[in-house]
């Protein structure tokens, strides 16, 4: 089987790591726009209020929503089929809880979509990607409340009502499966998805578990909801998810390793089996989370099957045990890997993770599989024209090679490979400009100061001919 001829080459931009104006065009403030710059070793701080003396990479992010015609001619110069971008929900609905939407910010979105298919590119929305009105946060605790499952779905309706005609895919949630009850997690990591800290959560496992089962029934409620508008929508939800493997081969390793690595499938169970899984009801039961399953709940269950599933892959992991004494990796916790090197900041390279997983979820769920994240974080240097990123070009080849070794030997259903951060932008974990991913230079500091000029980087030209030969420059 070759890479079919459909196939949907492009990248993934998300709005508040891009767009900038945070205050221009009626958008109301974001959890993430009360989020600062740190680094790898100096977590983003979350403010209550905006403080002046601190930098917000998001109010400003690389002026996207002034740039989009510029930026898209690039991505339409590279030969890009797909772009996947987020729709801010605070420019739709700028505190989230009002009757009618944000006109301006409607216009803003659909002129993006123009753009986008003015140049034969297939807009891929995402609903949700760390975007929710602050409002929602302060005023109704964000996911732990049922009436932001319904705002969210009012959000959802006014886009697809709006875009049924030019916009196919869509995507629900972006790795949503992060909120888990079972581990010790950052603050940052359960506020990019909640906007709650991890660290003042009340009741930690209940207040988790119930956060992760209504984002699950909204993402089912707005499957069901996009196809009763437009049944040709091909609905989805994109996870993050990280091979696990065990240290060793000790039985009982692997059976931990299986057993991390599957706190991350239960939203998919879910999601493309028709019903809430079982076995995390009871295991909830078991800890004392006590979950509500309306009847509304299970329709939505079994009426809301995903389309597809996306996929964010930067890296694997090794499952921690009781006393293993090896290094913990950077971020997000397990051992260090010694077969493998890792980024900058700590992110394991693990490009035959990457057919692994494909393997593993296509044989789980046979639905098609977008990749819809991948990508190398990396300090560039900026010479004149250009940057010689070499080591990103290295970083992409290997893993489209086993992308293309899934396609065509293991028979995966791939729909497309979208290359996160096709330009340059706010880094989500840390907040950086100075961790890029690009295959375009965006001229931007940590400190908000640059010209915020674009330049085309080596890999530019190389994804060019990957496209250009759907893949088959990667053989040489
Ligand atoms: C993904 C997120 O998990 O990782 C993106 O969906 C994020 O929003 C990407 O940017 C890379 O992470 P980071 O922290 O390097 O930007």
């Amino acid at each position: 089987m070759k890479i079919k001829d459909n196939f949907l080459w492009g990248g993934s931009i998300a709005a508040h790591q891009c767009e900038g104006a945070w205050k221009i065009g009626g958008k109301g403030p974001a959890i993430m726009d009360f989020v600062t710059t740190g680094s790898v070793d100096k977590p983003r701080e979350i403010t209550k209020t905006i403080d002046a003396d601190k930098i917000y990479p998001s109010h400003t992010g690389i002026d996207f929503y002034h740039h989009y015609k510029e930026d898209i001619q690039l991505f339409a110069d590279m030969g890009f089929k797909a772009l996947r971008l987020s729709i801010d929900w605070s420019r739709i609905f700028p505190k989230g809880d009002e009757k009618l939407p944000n006109e301006k910010g409607i216009q803003f979105y659909s002129d993006v979509i123009d753009e986008l298919i003015r140049h034969g590119i297939e807009p891929i929305v995402t609903l949700y990607h760390f975007e929710m009105p602050i409002h929602l946060v302060t005023e109704y605790g964000s996911w732990k409340s049922r009436k932001v499952v319904d705002f969210y779905l009012n959000f959802c309706k006014v886009m697809f009502e709006n875009f049924k005609d030019r916009v196919t895919y869509w995507v629900t949630f972006n790795e949503m499966n992060h909120i888990d009850p079972q581990t010790e997690a950052t603050d940052i990591f359960t506020y990019i998805i909640s906007g709650l800290k991890y660290s003042e959560l009340e009741d930690k496992p209940q207040t988790l578990a119930t956060i992760g089962y209504h984002m699950t029934v909204a993402s089912c409620m707005a499957v069901e909801l996009g196809h009763s508008i437009n049944p040709n929508f091909k609905m989805g939800c994109v996870f993050g998810i990280e091979p696990v493997y065990p240290y060793n081969c000790d039985p009982q390793n692997i059976m931990n390793a299986f057993l991390q690595m599957d706190r991350d499938f239960y939203q998919i169970d879910a999601m493309c089996n028709g019903q809430f899984p079982q076995y995390k009801l009871e295991e909830y039961q078991s800890q004392g989370i006590d979950l509500e399953v309306t009847k509304e709940d299970v329709l939505a269950f079994s009426n809301g099957k995903l389309d597809f599933i996306g996929m964010n892959y930067y890296a694997s992991s090794v499952a921690e045990y009781e006393g293993a004494d090896a290094e913990k990796s950077k971020l997000f916790g397990g051992l260090t890997n010694p077969f493998l090197e890792q980024s900058k900041w700590g992110w394991t390279i693990d490009p035959v993770g990457l057919r692994y997983l494909l393997n593993y979820t296509y044989r789980k769920y046979a639905l098609p599989i977008m990749i819809t994240e991948n990508g190398l974080g990396a300090v560039d240097v900026k010479e004149k024209v250009t940057v010689h990123d070499f080591y990103r070009i290295d970083y992409l080849k290997q893993h489209l090679e086993q992308m293309k070794l899934a396609i065509e030997e293991d028979h995966i259903d791939c729909l497309g490979y979208l290359m996160w951060g096709p330009i340059d932008l706010v880094s989500a974990t840390t907040g950086e400009m100075k961790k890029r991913y690009g295959f375009i230079y965006v001229d931007k500091n940590d400190d908000g100061s640059g010209s915020y000029q674009r330049i085309k980087k080596d890999s530019f030209e190389w994804f060019k001919e990957v496209i250009t030969t759907n893949g088959d420059s990667l053989i040489n």
